[in-house]
């Protein structure tokens, strides 16, 4: 029998969207085929340590940040790729092999590339998008000007930075509802799960939603606010991708899709698969998806969501997310599943495609004689 690969499937972080990663790994690792794979569990707290147990595969991920009993690092030297461990009086205890990773992690130092960088410099392929689209995945503004210059539809917007407005509430307070008007949504440019977004609708919830939002993020983005229906396509692929079918989010009780909806309430939103469009719409979106995709040179997955506006029928993009919510209830592989791709044979592919981008890569000439 050949040897199994060995995944290291990273989760935590240093992430507001911490816990979420949390459940998102915890399935992971409950459908990853034990008979293919063995299963190297690492955790990131939220300040930043990596950590590994010694009986970690039978170990809920929430169990084991607290149960963890060594220390490990990854290296970044490509001639040594793997994991270091470290005892906890921090003598080293060797190196441990890595095939490929999974960082199912969201969010800040997980969606952004940091990782990703980290990955690519230790030459372990991983799952997912690469540095560049996961960096601008996270950078709302960015990402819209990409959506823009590949002929994308996105809704009206401005930007500015926390110092800027710090500098003159007053005149941005102005632009802002000059350019955008009410109601408009206010973001922290970086960041997911709704966290730091409010609704503004008048002059002074603009203002309080702004100081939010700068809590959050040197960078801030003002949108107009459309009253839309919410539909998601889940992307799978490199070079060649494939789109399934599209779902609707109905947002049950708050006033938008907030963290609350999201992650707390249990019927905070409701799931619609495949959404009711009609068979034009759903060819449209399902193309649009993979626009998007490509316009920010995604790899492995991305879960792309749009609005589509009540008053005009319009769809617009609103973002991707190329490390969607991964449990198994959660939105990318429940239309995975819809589609025909089941969630662990999901999780195989995924392995597949990293394995393909990084033999892809592999192929660059990296020294010039
Ligand atoms: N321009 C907008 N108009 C209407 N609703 C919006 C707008 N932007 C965001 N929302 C609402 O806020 C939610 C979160 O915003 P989003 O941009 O998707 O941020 P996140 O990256 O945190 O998911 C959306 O799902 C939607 O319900
Ligand atoms: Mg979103």
């Amino acid at each position: 029998m050949p040897n199994k690969i060995r995944v290291g499937v990273v989760f935590g972080g240093r992430s507001g969207e911490h816990e979420v990663s949390l459940r998102s790994a915890e399935s992971v690792i409950n459908a990853l085929d034990k008979s293919r794979y063995e299963i190297i569990p690492i955790a990131i707290t939220r300040l930043g340590k990596w950590l590994a147990s010694s009986e970690a595969e039978n170990l809920l991920p929430s169990a084991v940040i607290e149960k963890a009993d060594r220390r490990v690092a990854i290296y970044g030297d490509p001639t040594e790729p793997g994991l270091a461990r470290f005892s906890v009086d921090d003598q080293s205890e060797g190196r441990e092999k890595l095939d490929v990773v999974f960082p199912v992690l969201h969010g800040t130092f997980g969606e952004d590339g940091t990782i990703q960088g980290l990955l690519e410099m230790a030459d372990i392929p991983y799952v997912g998008c690469g540095v560049l689209a996961s960096s601008v995945g996270m950078d709302k503004v960015f990402m819209k000007r990409l959506f823009h210059e590949a002929g994308l539809p996105i809704v009206e917007y401005t930007h500015f930075l926390r110092t800027a407005w710090e500098n003159d509430r007053d005149d941005l307070e102005h632009h802002v509802i000059e350019s955008i008007g009410f109601p408009s949504f206010v973001k922290p440019a970086n960041l997911g799960s709704s966290v730091g977004i409010s609704k503004a609708v008048d002059s002074q919830s603009l203002r309080a939603a702004i100081e939010l939002a700068a809590r959050f993020d040197r960078k801030i983005i003002v949108e107009r606010g459309v009253d839309a229906r919410e539909i998601e396509v889940s992307v799978l692929g490199n070079d060649h991708p494939i789109a399934s079918l599209p779902g609707e989010i109905v947002p049950q009780s708050a006033d938008f899709y907030d963290y609350q909806a999201k992650y707390i309430n249990d019927d905070g939103a409701r799931l619609v698969i495949p959404a009711e469009l009609d068979e034009s719409l759903t060819r449209e979106v399902r193309e649009m998806a993979l626009r998007v995709f490509q316009a920010i040179d995604g790899s492995g997955l991305g879960r792309i969501d749009f609005f589509l506006e009540r008053s005009t029928g319009r769809l617009i993009v609103n973002e991707i997310n190329t490390m969607p919510g991964f449990t198994s209830i959660s939105m990318y592989p429940k239309l995975w599943e819809a589609t025909g791709i089941g969630y662990s044979e999901l999780i195989d592919r995924l392995i597949e495609l990293a394995f393909e981008r990084h033999r892809e890569k592999s192929r660059n000439v990296t020294s010039y004689q």
